[in-house]
């Protein structure tokens, strides 16, 4: 068999038309290549020597050379010294892949040699859950767009001291919203890539916090007046969930304690908000918030079965939040107020004695929702009681 390149040099692709003749070759038989090229000879030998087979120059006369190749008995050195980066499937996924497969693609056959980056989070059970690729596409087939998913141009009816509630409420949450989007992003990219679902979940949480962020922010400042107060307690708080080092202990403290929380926050205001912008936000938000709990909850779901005595350790990180925050003040007490302000909805002693119920009630549903989810993570009934009490008075 021949094939004839012309003028076509194999550093200009001529290489694919050998290959290409390589594969439909005969067993048994050999292959000639000849071209104008002044280095094909020389080109060819190269090639054929990297992937192990056999190359004769029959004739290396300018203005036209010939090579005859005898095809190797397998695949191109590279390839054999390669490994496949596991299934692209996440079903099956390896305990701990190696460092080498970090920049490929997860499934690629991934040439030996290279750089080998370091991964902090490379072991299966620091950061699965067998929901992630569920979760993953039910959260990019729930993305709304803040320019349009809110009624920004509803008017605002109420009055100057509701609205102050409403911007002292908002301005607590830009905080809470800030911290839970650069603790899921500082992780991020300490995910060995390998576990893909896990960084594309943990990407599209990031993004929803942000979107969090700019729709509390514009929702206080749709009436043009200043941001409310924020409190050293209140940041604090935050800042022990910032500090936070082990994946899986924030998963606990930030998502299912702190984001759990905050579930009946948001839906005290989808409830009680004054306005259509404000319940709008809330519930836009309430939404995405779900997905992050339920990340955390499965997270730790599946790490305990495989490591029943973490428990102990979440045990201790809620003692040792709880210990660190004991001298703090905890929720700041405007935003308290705030809140029973919306949920009273009137001026008179009756008003707010129902909105201060409303909001004791809120605070027992935030305890009893913490319990619960402690509960299913597998604390006996009485210590999750007692633990979902240490929680931070600041809700997040
Ligand atoms: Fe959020
Ligand atoms: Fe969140």
């Amino acid at each position: 068999m021949r094939i004839d390149l012309d003028d076509l040099g194999l550093d200009r692709g001529g290489h694919l038309l050998v290959a290409h003749a390589l594969r439909t070759l005969p067993p048994g038989e050999s292959l000639e290549v000849s071209g104008r090229d002044p280095n094909l000879a020389l080109h060819v030998q190269t090639w054929c020597r990297a992937r192990g087979h056999g190359c004769t120059v029959v004739d290396e006369g300018a203005p036209r050379g010939t090579v005859a190749i005898v095809p190797g008995p397998g695949t191109d050195a590279r390839v054999r010294a390669a490994t496949r980066a596991g299934a692209i499937s996440p079903v099956g996924l390896v305990e701990r892949p190696p460092a080498e497969w970090g920049l490929a693609a997860r499934g690629a056959l991934v040439e030996a040699g290279g750089p080998a980056p370091r991964f902090a989070l490379d072991q299966r059970d620091q950061v699965w859950a067998d929901l992630v690729p569920q979760l993953y596409a039910q959260a990019t087939a729930a993305q709304w767009d803040p320019a349009t998913a809110v009624p920004w141009d509803t008017p605002i009816e109420h009055s100057d001291e509701v609205e102050d509630a409403v911007v002292q409420v908002m301005t607590y949450l830009v905080e809470n919203e800030q911290v839970a989007l650069v603790v899921p992003a500082r992780f991020l990219g300490n995910v060995h890539p390998y576990f893909r679902e896990v960084v594309q979940l943990l990407a599209v949480q990031v993004a929803d916090e942000a979107r969090h962020v700019e729709v509390f922010t514009r929702r206080a400042r749709l009436t043009g007046g200043e941001l409310g107060l924020s409190t050293v307690g209140g940041r604090a708080s935050l800042a022990t969930l910032f500090d936070e080092p082990d994946f899986s202990v924030s998963a606990l403290l930030l998502s299912v304690l702190g984001e759990g929380t905050f579930l009946d926050l948001l839906s005290f205001l989808v409830t009680y908000g004054p306005d259509a912008v404000t319940r709008s936000v809330a519930r836009l938000a309430l939404g995405d918030e779900a997905r992050h709990v339920a990340f955390g909850q499965a997270h730790l779901e599946h790490r305990l079965a495989a490591e029943p005595e973490l428990l102990g350790t979440l045990r201790s990180a809620i003692q040792r939040r709880h210990d660190a925050l004991r001298d703090t003040s905890g929720l700041n007490e405007l935003v308290f107020d705030a809140l029973v302000v919306l949920a009273a909805g009137a001026w008179s002693p009756e008003a707010i004695a129902r909105g201060h119920e409303r909001v004791i009630g809120l605070q027992r549903d935030m305890a009893e929702g913490r319990m619960r989810r402690l509960t299913r993570l597998g604390f006996p009934t009485e210590e999750a009681k007692a633990l979902a009490a240490l929680h931070t008075r600041n809700f997040m």
